[in-house]
Protein backbone atom coordinates (compact mmCIF):
# COMPACT_ATOMS: atom_id res chain seq x y z
CA UNK A 1 0.00 0.00 0.00
CA UNK A 2 1.22 3.36 -0.95
CA UNK A 3 -0.69 5.70 1.55
CA UNK A 4 1.20 7.73 3.81
CA UNK A 5 -0.31 8.14 7.49
CA UNK A 6 0.59 10.87 9.96
CA UNK A 7 -0.26 10.22 13.83
CA UNK A 8 -0.10 12.98 16.15
CA UNK A 9 0.83 12.47 19.75
CA UNK A 10 1.82 8.97 21.31
CA UNK A 11 -0.26 8.64 24.29
CA UNK A 12 -2.76 6.26 24.76
CA UNK A 13 -4.71 7.31 22.20
CA UNK A 14 -2.13 7.57 19.24
CA UNK A 15 -0.46 3.91 20.56
CA UNK A 16 -3.47 2.40 19.98
CA UNK A 17 -3.74 3.31 16.55
CA UNK A 18 0.10 2.23 16.18
CA UNK A 19 -1.00 -1.07 18.03
CA UNK A 20 -4.17 -1.39 15.73
CA UNK A 21 -2.62 -0.71 12.03
CA UNK A 22 0.84 -3.46 13.42
CA UNK A 23 -2.00 -6.19 14.27
CA UNK A 24 -3.42 -5.77 11.34
CA UNK A 25 0.26 -6.33 9.49
CA UNK A 26 0.68 -9.35 11.87
CA UNK A 27 -2.08 -11.16 10.12
CA UNK A 28 -1.04 -10.64 6.76
CA UNK A 29 -2.42 -7.32 5.68
CA UNK A 30 -0.67 -4.86 3.66
CA UNK A 31 -0.59 -1.59 5.71
CA UNK A 32 0.20 2.07 4.87
CA UNK A 33 3.10 3.94 6.14
CA UNK A 34 2.46 5.07 9.59
CA UNK A 35 4.54 8.12 10.95
CA UNK A 36 3.59 9.48 14.39
CA UNK A 37 4.58 12.77 15.54
CA UNK A 38 5.08 13.27 19.12
CA UNK A 39 6.38 16.24 20.33
CA UNK A 40 7.90 14.57 24.01
CA UNK A 41 11.03 12.45 23.86
CA UNK A 42 8.71 9.68 25.01
CA UNK A 43 5.16 8.33 24.62
CA UNK A 44 2.96 7.59 26.91
CA UNK A 45 1.26 11.17 26.67
CA UNK A 46 0.06 12.11 29.98
CA UNK A 47 1.34 9.15 31.76
CA UNK A 48 4.50 10.21 30.89
CA UNK A 49 5.37 12.16 34.08
CA UNK A 50 7.37 15.56 33.55
CA UNK A 51 8.29 17.26 36.77
CA UNK A 52 8.26 20.59 34.35
CA UNK A 53 5.68 23.21 34.58
CA UNK A 54 5.42 25.84 31.93
CA UNK A 55 7.64 25.51 28.74
CA UNK A 56 9.77 22.62 28.66
CA UNK A 57 13.62 22.71 27.31
CA UNK A 58 12.74 23.43 24.03
CA UNK A 59 10.21 26.39 24.87
CA UNK A 60 7.28 24.21 23.62
CA UNK A 61 3.76 23.70 26.12
CA UNK A 62 4.44 20.91 28.72
CA UNK A 63 2.14 18.20 27.96
CA UNK A 64 1.74 16.63 31.68
CA UNK A 65 -1.25 17.36 33.67
CA UNK A 66 -0.46 14.37 35.88
CA UNK A 67 1.39 14.66 39.38
CA UNK A 68 3.00 13.30 41.66
CA UNK A 69 1.42 10.94 44.38
CA UNK A 70 -1.37 10.45 41.01
CA UNK A 71 -2.98 6.90 41.52
CA UNK A 72 -6.10 5.75 38.81
CA UNK A 73 -9.33 7.50 39.91
CA UNK A 74 -11.44 4.45 38.45
CA UNK A 75 -10.92 0.79 38.44
CA UNK A 76 -8.22 -0.49 35.91
CA UNK A 77 -11.11 -3.31 35.46
CA UNK A 78 -12.85 -0.31 33.29
CA UNK A 79 -9.59 0.32 31.44
CA UNK A 80 -7.82 -3.13 30.98
CA UNK A 81 -7.02 -3.48 27.13
CA UNK A 82 -9.12 -6.56 25.76
CA UNK A 83 -5.64 -8.09 23.49
CA UNK A 84 -3.04 -7.31 26.40
CA UNK A 85 -4.31 -7.84 30.28
CA UNK A 86 -2.67 -6.19 33.77
CA UNK A 87 -1.96 -10.32 34.05
CA UNK A 88 -0.04 -10.60 30.88
CA UNK A 89 2.00 -8.12 31.22
CA UNK A 90 2.47 -7.78 35.30
CA UNK A 91 2.66 -12.17 35.26
CA UNK A 92 -0.03 -11.70 37.85
CA UNK A 93 -3.44 -10.10 38.74
CA UNK A 94 -2.60 -6.98 40.71
CA UNK A 95 -4.84 -4.25 42.94
CA UNK A 96 -7.41 -2.26 41.22
CA UNK A 97 -6.52 1.12 41.26
CA UNK A 98 -2.47 1.48 40.47
CA UNK A 99 -0.37 4.68 40.64
CA UNK A 100 0.55 6.29 37.54
CA UNK A 101 4.12 4.50 37.31
CA UNK A 102 2.30 1.34 36.86
CA UNK A 103 -0.54 2.22 34.66
CA UNK A 104 2.78 3.71 32.29
CA UNK A 105 4.33 0.69 32.80
CA UNK A 106 0.98 -1.14 31.45
CA UNK A 107 0.85 0.99 28.42
CA UNK A 108 4.13 0.47 27.14
CA UNK A 109 4.36 -3.03 27.65
CA UNK A 110 1.64 -3.36 25.08
CA UNK A 111 3.39 -1.15 22.41
CA UNK A 112 6.75 -2.76 23.20
CA UNK A 113 5.45 -6.29 22.35
CA UNK A 114 3.92 -5.06 18.89
CA UNK A 115 7.71 -3.51 18.30
CA UNK A 116 6.17 -0.26 17.02
CA UNK A 117 8.73 2.45 18.82
CA UNK A 118 10.51 2.92 15.15
CA UNK A 119 7.33 4.38 13.76
CA UNK A 120 7.72 7.46 16.04
CA UNK A 121 9.25 10.56 15.39
CA UNK A 122 10.40 11.78 19.00
CA UNK A 123 10.81 14.97 19.80
CA UNK A 124 8.94 16.42 17.00
CA UNK A 125 6.08 18.93 17.43
CA UNK A 126 3.32 19.45 14.75
CA UNK A 127 3.42 23.03 13.79
CA UNK A 128 0.62 23.03 10.96
CA UNK A 129 -1.75 20.62 8.75
CA UNK A 130 -3.35 22.26 5.41
CA UNK A 131 -5.32 20.13 3.06
CA UNK A 132 -4.87 20.31 -0.90
CA UNK A 133 -8.17 19.70 -2.61
CA UNK A 134 -6.53 19.35 -5.66
CA UNK A 135 -4.23 16.83 -4.88
CA UNK A 136 -6.54 15.24 -2.02
CA UNK A 137 -3.28 14.86 0.35
CA UNK A 138 -2.64 17.08 3.92
CA UNK A 139 0.83 18.50 3.96
CA UNK A 140 2.08 18.49 7.89
CA UNK A 141 4.46 20.90 9.29
CA UNK A 142 6.75 19.26 11.53
CA UNK A 143 9.60 20.97 13.92
CA UNK A 144 12.26 18.63 14.96
CA UNK A 145 12.95 19.91 18.11
CA UNK A 146 16.38 18.42 18.92
CA UNK A 147 18.04 19.95 15.77
CA UNK A 148 15.65 22.72 15.39
CA UNK A 149 14.68 21.87 11.80
CA UNK A 150 11.57 22.83 10.33
CA UNK A 151 9.94 20.27 7.46
CA UNK A 152 7.01 19.49 5.37
CA UNK A 153 5.30 15.82 4.61
CA UNK A 154 2.64 14.73 2.61
CA UNK A 155 0.03 12.79 3.95
CA UNK A 156 -3.18 10.60 2.73
CA UNK A 157 -4.49 10.89 6.06
CA UNK A 158 -4.12 13.00 9.15
CA UNK A 159 -5.15 11.31 12.77
CA UNK A 160 -5.21 13.87 15.55
CA UNK A 161 -4.12 12.04 18.75
CA UNK A 162 -2.83 15.05 20.91
CA UNK A 163 -5.38 14.98 23.99
CA UNK A 164 -7.47 17.43 25.07
CA UNK A 165 -6.57 17.58 29.37
CA UNK A 166 -3.20 19.54 28.86
CA UNK A 167 -4.57 23.59 27.42
CA UNK A 168 -6.03 24.47 30.78
CA UNK A 169 -9.17 26.51 31.62
CA UNK A 170 -8.09 29.45 33.77
CA UNK A 171 -10.70 31.82 34.93
CA UNK A 172 -9.72 35.10 36.74
CA UNK A 173 -11.93 36.09 40.02
CA UNK A 174 -11.54 39.64 41.03
CA UNK A 175 -8.73 40.31 43.48
CA UNK A 176 -6.31 37.81 42.26
CA UNK A 177 -3.46 40.12 41.14
CA UNK A 178 -3.35 41.14 44.65
CA UNK A 179 -3.20 37.84 46.38
CA UNK A 180 -0.80 36.90 48.98
CA UNK A 181 0.05 33.30 47.90
CA UNK A 182 0.16 30.86 45.11
CA UNK A 183 -2.57 30.75 42.54
CA UNK A 184 -2.01 27.48 40.43
CA UNK A 185 -3.98 25.45 37.95
CA UNK A 186 -4.73 21.88 38.29
CA UNK A 187 -2.43 21.28 35.42
CA UNK A 188 0.90 23.28 37.15
CA UNK A 189 -0.14 20.93 40.60
CA UNK A 190 2.42 18.43 40.61
CA UNK A 191 3.76 17.67 44.66
CA UNK A 192 1.12 17.56 47.49
CA UNK A 193 3.93 18.22 49.77
CA UNK A 194 4.24 21.57 49.12
CA UNK A 195 0.67 22.09 50.33
CA UNK A 196 1.26 20.65 54.10
CA UNK A 197 0.34 22.86 56.81
CA UNK A 198 -1.02 24.65 54.26
CA UNK A 199 -5.61 26.41 53.97
CA UNK A 200 -5.75 25.30 50.52
CA UNK A 201 -8.94 26.89 48.46
CA UNK A 202 -9.77 24.29 45.59
CA UNK A 203 -12.16 26.37 42.60
CA UNK A 204 -14.49 23.28 40.79
CA UNK A 205 -15.74 19.79 41.64
CA UNK A 206 -14.74 17.36 39.39
CA UNK A 207 -11.95 14.71 39.21
CA UNK A 208 -9.18 17.05 39.63
CA UNK A 209 -10.92 19.21 42.33
CA UNK A 210 -11.85 16.14 44.19
CA UNK A 211 -8.24 13.66 43.53
CA UNK A 212 -6.29 17.02 44.37
CA UNK A 213 -8.00 17.78 47.46
CA UNK A 214 -7.81 14.58 48.55
CA UNK A 215 -3.86 14.18 47.65
CA UNK A 216 -3.74 17.53 49.44
CA UNK A 217 -5.39 15.91 52.62
CA UNK A 218 -3.74 13.10 52.69
CA UNK A 219 0.01 14.69 52.56
CA UNK A 220 -1.05 17.15 55.69
CA UNK A 221 -2.59 20.12 54.01
CA UNK A 222 -4.27 22.23 56.96
CA UNK A 223 -7.52 22.59 55.78
CA UNK A 224 -9.41 22.14 52.04
CA UNK A 225 -12.21 24.21 50.94
CA UNK A 226 -13.61 23.07 48.14
CA UNK A 227 -15.87 26.35 46.24
CA UNK A 228 -18.55 25.07 43.42
CA UNK A 229 -20.37 26.34 40.66
CA UNK A 230 -22.66 24.52 40.22
CA UNK A 231 -23.25 22.24 43.45
CA UNK A 232 -20.90 20.98 46.14
CA UNK A 233 -19.83 17.26 45.35
CA UNK A 234 -21.33 15.86 48.35
CA UNK A 235 -18.94 13.42 49.24
CA UNK A 236 -18.57 12.51 53.09
CA UNK A 237 -15.26 14.56 53.63
CA UNK A 238 -12.88 14.71 56.47
CA UNK A 239 -13.19 17.05 59.08
CA UNK A 240 -10.63 19.53 57.66
CA UNK A 241 -13.03 19.82 54.48
CA UNK A 242 -15.83 22.02 53.54
CA UNK A 243 -17.75 22.74 50.91
CA UNK A 244 -18.54 26.32 49.87
CA UNK A 245 -20.41 28.03 46.90
CA UNK A 246 -18.51 30.07 44.33
CA UNK A 247 -15.56 32.60 45.26
CA UNK A 248 -16.47 36.21 44.86
CA UNK A 249 -13.33 37.76 45.33
CA UNK A 250 -10.15 37.43 47.27
CA UNK A 251 -8.45 40.53 49.34
CA UNK A 252 -4.78 39.18 50.53
CA UNK A 253 -5.35 36.15 52.08
CA UNK A 254 -9.14 36.06 52.50
CA UNK A 255 -11.19 33.99 50.29
CA UNK A 256 -15.08 35.60 49.76
CA UNK A 257 -17.86 33.25 49.50
CA UNK A 258 -21.18 33.95 47.21
CA UNK A 259 -23.14 33.25 50.53
CA UNK A 260 -21.00 36.10 52.63
CA UNK A 261 -18.38 33.68 54.50
CA UNK A 262 -15.33 34.35 54.18
CA UNK A 263 -11.88 31.78 54.77
CA UNK A 264 -8.44 32.42 55.51
CA UNK A 265 -6.53 30.68 52.27
CA UNK A 266 -2.94 29.98 51.96
CA UNK A 267 -2.90 28.73 48.12
CA UNK A 268 -6.03 28.45 45.22
CA UNK A 269 -5.72 25.78 42.83
CA UNK A 270 -8.02 25.97 40.01
CA UNK A 271 -9.84 23.26 38.90
CA UNK A 272 -11.92 24.07 36.35
CA UNK A 273 -11.12 21.91 33.48
CA UNK A 274 -9.42 21.88 30.23
CA UNK A 275 -9.98 23.67 26.43
CA UNK A 276 -10.14 21.36 23.33
CA UNK A 277 -6.83 23.23 21.76
CA UNK A 278 -5.48 22.27 18.57
CA UNK A 279 -3.19 25.31 17.69
CA UNK A 280 -1.69 23.33 14.75
CA UNK A 281 -5.05 23.35 12.51
CA UNK A 282 -6.83 25.91 10.42
CA UNK A 283 -10.61 26.70 10.45
CA UNK A 284 -11.33 24.03 8.12
CA UNK A 285 -9.69 20.85 9.90
CA UNK A 286 -10.09 22.30 14.11
CA UNK A 287 -12.51 20.20 16.14
CA UNK A 288 -14.54 22.92 18.38
CA UNK A 289 -16.25 21.15 21.17
CA UNK A 290 -17.26 21.02 24.47
CA UNK A 291 -16.05 18.08 27.08
CA UNK A 292 -19.15 16.21 26.24
CA UNK A 293 -19.36 12.47 25.04
CA UNK A 294 -20.89 13.36 21.92
CA UNK A 295 -17.99 15.25 20.54
CA UNK A 296 -19.06 17.85 18.11
CA UNK A 297 -18.86 16.93 14.21
CA UNK A 298 -17.22 13.41 14.80
CA UNK A 299 -19.42 10.47 12.63
CA UNK A 300 -19.03 7.87 14.96
CA UNK A 301 -17.16 10.01 17.08
CA UNK A 302 -13.82 9.76 15.44
CA UNK A 303 -14.40 10.71 11.27
CA UNK A 304 -14.04 15.05 11.27
CA UNK A 305 -17.74 15.48 9.15
CA UNK A 306 -16.46 18.18 6.97
CA UNK A 307 -13.41 16.46 5.54
CA UNK A 308 -13.56 12.36 6.04
CA UNK A 309 -9.93 11.72 5.19
CA UNK A 310 -9.10 13.71 8.86
CA UNK A 311 -9.80 11.62 12.19
CA UNK A 312 -9.63 12.34 15.93
CA UNK A 313 -9.25 10.12 18.96
CA UNK A 314 -10.12 10.00 22.68
CA UNK A 315 -11.31 14.07 22.01
CA UNK A 316 -14.89 12.56 24.21
CA UNK A 317 -15.10 13.32 27.08
CA UNK A 318 -14.07 9.65 29.35
CA UNK A 319 -15.66 7.39 31.60
CA UNK A 320 -14.15 4.23 29.38
CA UNK A 321 -10.22 5.22 28.55
CA UNK A 322 -7.32 3.04 26.57
CA UNK A 323 -10.11 0.15 25.72
CA UNK A 324 -12.10 3.30 23.87
CA UNK A 325 -9.09 4.59 22.16
CA UNK A 326 -8.67 0.76 21.07
CA UNK A 327 -12.35 0.48 19.62
CA UNK A 328 -11.87 4.17 17.49
CA UNK A 329 -8.35 2.93 16.34
CA UNK A 330 -9.00 -0.25 15.57
CA UNK A 331 -12.42 1.75 13.58
CA UNK A 332 -10.37 4.22 12.33
CA UNK A 333 -7.69 1.88 10.69
CA UNK A 334 -10.36 -0.17 9.12
CA UNK A 335 -11.93 2.73 7.36
CA UNK A 336 -8.22 3.71 6.03
CA UNK A 337 -7.88 -0.31 5.07
CA UNK A 338 -10.90 0.31 2.41
CA UNK A 339 -12.74 -2.20 4.90
CA UNK A 340 -14.98 0.14 6.89
CA UNK A 341 -17.10 2.67 4.22
CA UNK A 342 -17.53 6.00 5.47
CA UNK A 343 -21.16 7.67 4.21
CA UNK A 344 -20.38 10.36 1.47
CA UNK A 345 -23.05 12.46 1.49
CA UNK A 346 -23.05 15.26 4.69
CA UNK A 347 -25.99 15.27 5.91
CA UNK A 348 -25.82 11.16 6.61
CA UNK A 349 -22.56 12.33 8.50
CA UNK A 350 -24.43 15.20 10.29
CA UNK A 351 -27.20 13.40 11.61
CA UNK A 352 -25.12 10.51 12.69
CA UNK A 353 -23.90 13.24 15.27
CA UNK A 354 -27.02 14.91 16.24
CA UNK A 355 -28.41 11.55 17.14
CA UNK A 356 -25.70 10.85 19.40
CA UNK A 357 -26.02 14.36 20.70
CA UNK A 358 -29.82 14.15 21.43
CA UNK A 359 -29.13 9.87 22.56
CA UNK A 360 -26.77 11.82 25.92
CA UNK A 361 -28.66 14.54 26.16
CA UNK A 362 -31.52 11.71 26.81
CA UNK A 363 -29.50 10.55 29.78
CA UNK A 364 -30.59 11.62 33.24
CA UNK A 365 -27.30 10.81 35.25
CA UNK A 366 -24.04 9.18 35.48
CA UNK A 367 -25.45 5.78 35.27
CA UNK A 368 -26.63 6.62 31.74
CA UNK A 369 -23.90 8.04 30.66
CA UNK A 370 -21.64 4.90 31.61
CA UNK A 371 -24.02 2.55 29.67
CA UNK A 372 -24.22 5.60 26.71
CA UNK A 373 -20.16 5.62 26.09
CA UNK A 374 -19.73 0.96 26.70
CA UNK A 375 -22.69 1.32 24.41
CA UNK A 376 -20.70 3.51 22.13
CA UNK A 377 -17.32 1.15 22.78
CA UNK A 378 -19.56 -1.90 21.65
CA UNK A 379 -20.81 -0.29 18.52
CA UNK A 380 -17.69 0.48 17.64
CA UNK A 381 -15.88 -2.62 18.76
CA UNK A 382 -18.59 -4.65 16.56
CA UNK A 383 -17.20 -3.43 13.04
CA UNK A 384 -13.92 -4.43 13.69
CA UNK A 385 -11.40 -7.88 14.79
CA UNK A 386 -11.10 -6.02 18.25
CA UNK A 387 -11.42 -8.77 20.81
CA UNK A 388 -14.71 -8.62 21.87
CA UNK A 389 -15.18 -8.29 25.86
CA UNK A 390 -17.66 -7.70 28.13
CA UNK A 391 -18.21 -4.41 28.13
CA UNK A 392 -21.29 -4.34 30.71
CA UNK A 393 -19.14 -6.11 32.93
CA UNK A 394 -16.67 -2.82 32.79
CA UNK A 395 -20.33 -0.85 33.41
CA UNK A 396 -20.88 -2.40 36.16
CA UNK A 397 -16.62 -2.26 37.70
CA UNK A 398 -17.68 1.71 37.34
CA UNK A 399 -21.04 1.20 38.88
CA UNK A 400 -19.78 -0.27 41.78
CA UNK A 401 -17.07 2.31 41.80
CA UNK A 402 -19.20 5.03 41.81
CA UNK A 403 -20.92 3.12 45.04
CA UNK A 404 -17.48 2.86 47.03
CA UNK A 405 -16.78 6.64 46.50
CA UNK A 406 -20.37 7.02 48.44
CA UNK A 407 -19.14 4.89 51.14
CA UNK A 408 -16.16 6.30 51.48
CA UNK A 409 -14.30 9.38 49.61
CA UNK A 410 -10.67 8.37 51.40
CA UNK A 411 -11.49 4.56 51.25
CA UNK A 412 -12.71 3.71 47.46
CA UNK A 413 -9.32 2.85 46.14
CA UNK A 414 -9.31 0.30 49.35
CA UNK A 415 -11.28 -2.09 46.69
CA UNK A 416 -11.00 -4.54 44.19
CA UNK A 417 -13.15 -5.64 41.17
CA UNK A 418 -12.97 -8.58 38.33
CA UNK A 419 -11.61 -8.55 35.47
CA UNK A 420 -13.39 -8.69 32.08
CA UNK A 421 -10.90 -9.61 30.21
CA UNK A 422 -9.34 -13.03 32.47
CA UNK A 423 -12.47 -13.15 34.94
CA UNK A 424 -9.86 -12.46 37.42
CA UNK A 425 -10.81 -11.17 40.46
CA UNK A 426 -8.14 -7.97 41.88
CA UNK A 427 -5.97 -8.55 45.42
CA UNK A 428 -7.07 -5.75 47.54
CA UNK A 429 -3.99 -3.53 47.89
CA UNK A 430 -2.02 -4.34 50.98
CA UNK A 431 -1.97 -0.44 52.46
CA UNK A 432 -5.20 1.47 52.80
CA UNK A 433 -4.69 4.17 49.82
CA UNK A 434 -4.40 7.38 52.68
CA UNK A 435 -1.77 5.62 54.35
CA UNK A 436 0.25 4.40 51.67
CA UNK A 437 2.56 7.74 51.28
CA UNK A 438 5.14 5.73 49.36
CA UNK A 439 3.81 4.57 45.89
CA UNK A 440 6.14 3.46 43.42
CA UNK A 441 5.63 0.75 41.40
CA UNK A 442 7.54 -1.94 43.59
CA UNK A 443 6.16 -1.09 46.46
CA UNK A 444 2.19 -1.42 44.42
CA UNK A 445 3.54 -4.62 42.95
CA UNK A 446 4.07 -6.00 46.38
CA UNK A 447 1.10 -7.79 46.79
C1 LIG B 1 -4.74 14.64 35.75
C2 LIG B 1 -5.33 13.56 34.90
C3 LIG B 1 -5.48 12.31 35.40
C4 LIG B 1 -6.04 11.28 34.64
N1 LIG B 1 -6.21 10.07 35.22
C5 LIG B 1 -6.78 9.07 34.53
C6 LIG B 1 -6.98 7.80 35.14
O1 LIG B 1 -6.70 7.59 36.30
N2 LIG B 1 -7.48 6.80 34.39
C7 LIG B 1 -7.79 7.00 33.08
O2 LIG B 1 -8.21 6.04 32.43
N3 LIG B 1 -7.64 8.20 32.49
C8 LIG B 1 -7.16 9.25 33.20
N4 LIG B 1 -7.01 10.48 32.60
C9 LIG B 1 -7.56 10.68 31.25
C10 LIG B 1 -6.51 10.74 30.11
O3 LIG B 1 -7.10 11.64 29.22
C11 LIG B 1 -6.29 9.39 29.41
O4 LIG B 1 -5.90 8.39 30.33
C12 LIG B 1 -5.24 9.41 28.30
O5 LIG B 1 -4.00 9.94 28.73
C13 LIG B 1 -5.67 10.13 27.05
O6 LIG B 1 -4.81 9.72 26.02
P1 LIG B 1 -4.58 10.56 24.67
O7 LIG B 1 -3.57 9.83 23.91
O8 LIG B 1 -5.90 10.81 24.03
O9 LIG B 1 -4.05 11.98 25.14
P2 LIG B 1 -2.72 12.35 25.94
O10 LIG B 1 -2.42 11.35 26.97
O11 LIG B 1 -2.92 13.77 26.35
O12 LIG B 1 -1.55 12.27 24.83
C14 LIG B 1 -1.47 13.18 23.76
C15 LIG B 1 -0.05 13.18 23.20
O13 LIG B 1 0.00 14.08 22.07
C16 LIG B 1 1.23 14.80 22.12
N5 LIG B 1 1.05 16.06 21.38
C17 LIG B 1 0.21 17.07 21.68
N6 LIG B 1 0.32 18.06 20.77
C18 LIG B 1 1.27 17.66 19.88
C19 LIG B 1 1.83 18.25 18.71
N7 LIG B 1 1.43 19.47 18.27
N8 LIG B 1 2.79 17.57 18.05
C20 LIG B 1 3.20 16.34 18.48
N9 LIG B 1 2.69 15.74 19.58
C21 LIG B 1 1.73 16.40 20.26
C22 LIG B 1 1.48 15.01 23.60
O14 LIG B 1 2.83 15.29 23.89
C23 LIG B 1 1.01 13.66 24.17
O15 LIG B 1 2.06 12.73 24.25
C24 LIG B 1 -6.46 11.54 33.33
C25 LIG B 1 -6.31 12.82 32.81
C26 LIG B 1 -5.75 13.83 33.58
C27 LIG B 1 -5.61 15.21 33.01
N1 LIG C 1 -6.49 10.53 39.69
C1 LIG C 1 -7.00 10.67 38.51
O1 LIG C 1 -7.09 9.71 37.82
C2 LIG C 1 -7.49 12.00 37.98
C3 LIG C 1 -7.27 13.15 38.70
C4 LIG C 1 -7.67 14.36 38.13
C5 LIG C 1 -8.28 14.42 36.88
N2 LIG C 1 -8.49 13.27 36.22
C6 LIG C 1 -9.11 13.30 34.87
O2 LIG C 1 -8.87 14.55 34.25
C7 LIG C 1 -9.94 14.89 33.40
C8 LIG C 1 -10.35 16.33 33.62
O3 LIG C 1 -10.99 16.52 34.88
P1 LIG C 1 -11.11 17.98 35.51
O4 LIG C 1 -11.73 17.85 36.84
O5 LIG C 1 -9.79 18.65 35.41
O6 LIG C 1 -12.05 18.80 34.50
P2 LIG C 1 -13.62 18.73 34.25
O7 LIG C 1 -14.14 17.38 34.52
O8 LIG C 1 -13.87 19.33 32.93
O9 LIG C 1 -14.26 19.69 35.38
C9 LIG C 1 -14.09 21.08 35.36
C10 LIG C 1 -14.62 21.68 36.65
O10 LIG C 1 -14.31 23.08 36.65
C11 LIG C 1 -15.46 23.83 36.97
N3 LIG C 1 -15.34 25.13 36.31
C12 LIG C 1 -15.03 25.40 35.02
N4 LIG C 1 -15.00 26.72 34.80
C13 LIG C 1 -15.28 27.30 36.00
C14 LIG C 1 -15.41 28.66 36.43
N5 LIG C 1 -15.23 29.67 35.57
N6 LIG C 1 -15.71 28.88 37.72
C15 LIG C 1 -15.90 27.86 38.57
N7 LIG C 1 -15.81 26.57 38.23
C16 LIG C 1 -15.51 26.29 36.95
C17 LIG C 1 -16.62 22.99 36.47
O11 LIG C 1 -17.76 23.38 37.17
P3 LIG C 1 -19.27 23.17 36.66
O12 LIG C 1 -19.64 21.79 37.14
O13 LIG C 1 -20.01 24.25 37.36
O14 LIG C 1 -19.27 23.31 35.17
C18 LIG C 1 -16.13 21.57 36.84
O15 LIG C 1 -16.42 21.29 38.17
C19 LIG C 1 -11.03 13.84 33.67
O16 LIG C 1 -11.03 12.91 32.63
C20 LIG C 1 -10.58 13.17 34.94
O17 LIG C 1 -10.97 11.82 35.00
C21 LIG C 1 -8.12 12.07 36.74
Amino acid sequence: MSKRIAVIGAGPSGLAQLRAFQSAKAKGADIPEIVCFEKQANWGGLWNYSWRTGLDEHGEPVHNSMYRYLWSNGPKEGLEFADYSFEEHFGKQIASYPPRAVLFDYIEGRVKKAGVRDWIRFSTSIRFVRYDEKSGTFTVTAHDLVNDRMYEEIFDHVIVASGHFSTPNVPEFPGFSNFGGRILHAHDFRDALEFKGMDILIIGTSYSAEDIGSQCWKYGAKSITVSHRTGPMGYGWPDNWQEVPLLERVEGTTAFFKDGTSKHVDAIILCTGYKHHFPFLPDDLRLKTANRLAAADLYKGVTWVHNTKLFYLGMQDQWFTFNMFDAQAWWVRDVILGRIAVPTDKATLIKDVTDRVAREDAGKDAHDAIHYQGDYVKELIAETDYPSFDVDGACEAFFQWKGHKVEGIMTFRDNAYKSVITGTMAPIHHTPWKHALEDTMESYLNN
